[in-house]
């Protein structure tokens, strides 16, 4: 069977518990954590910076892939390749010269990610996709966690396979935003390989058994 790769993402934990909270992570499922970054400008929300990725990094067994939703993000990625990610995505809506920005990311060591909003076409990939490492499709608006999945996704999830598939690409489609056990068979169906998920596994009496069901 296809076994998906787990990413929970810390922005549903504890802030106040974050040494517990990335052990669990450790001795769980998970694959990756994700971190997600917030600005306040290119999302209406702020959520933490450089030093919390340090922090988590310093107990962390598994890779970090780090969602930046700020803008002008070229101007960070060195700095969180240095604070411990290992997968670092920028929007391309925050990105005048994603090509470009997807070389700076790569020449750090890093895996390149492209996180794309609800409203952006899939066909605005075309041109960079052989380049990329991970697509990060955005099921929700940016900005928030426990928010409800936009159905719509699922029909981007076949455009997006169609298009890795005619390339050649070997890109990963990961799927973030209100991922639950329901979407997630259906999304791994479609063509996901990675899914992140927030308060699904946090707010769940037991996130270790929750990671553990979402590998189906
Ligand atoms: C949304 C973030 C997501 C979010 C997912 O802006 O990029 O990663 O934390 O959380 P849930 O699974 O609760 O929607
Ligand atoms: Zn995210």
């Amino acid at each position: 069977s296809l076994k998906p790769i787990i990413a929970p993402s810390i922005l549903a934990s504890d802030f106040a518990n974050l040494q517990r909270e990335v052990e669990m992570l450790n001795e769980s499922e998970a694959d990756w954590i994700h971190v997600d970054v917030m600005d306040g400008v290119f999302v209406p929300n702020i959520s933490l910076g450089l030093p919390v990725v340090e922090a988590i990094q310093k107990h962390a067994k598994k890779p970090l892939d780090v969602h930046l939703m700020i803008v002008q993000p070229e101007r960070y990625v060195e700095a969180f390749r240095k604070a411990g990610a290992e997968i670092i995505s920028v929007h391309i809506e925050a990105c005048t010269h994603l090509h470009r920005n997807i070389q700076q990311i790569k020449a750090t060591g890093a895996k390149a990610g492209v996180a794309v909003n609800p409203h952006t076409s899939i066909s605005q990939l075309e041109n960079v996709i052989e380049e990329i490492d991970v697509v990060c499709l955005m099921s929700v608006n940016p900005g928030f966690g426990g928010q409800k999945f936009i159905d719509n996704t699922y029909k981007k999830v076949s455009r997006l396979k169609e298009l890795i598939q005619s390339t050649g690409s070997k890109a990963l489609i990961e799927i973030d935003g209100g991922v639950n056990k329901e979407n997630a068979r259906l999304l791994i169906e479609a063509g996901a390989s990675v899914l992140v998920a927030g308060n699904f596994v946090f707010s769940s009496p037991d996130p270790k058994a929750t990671i553990k069901g979402l590998k189906l």
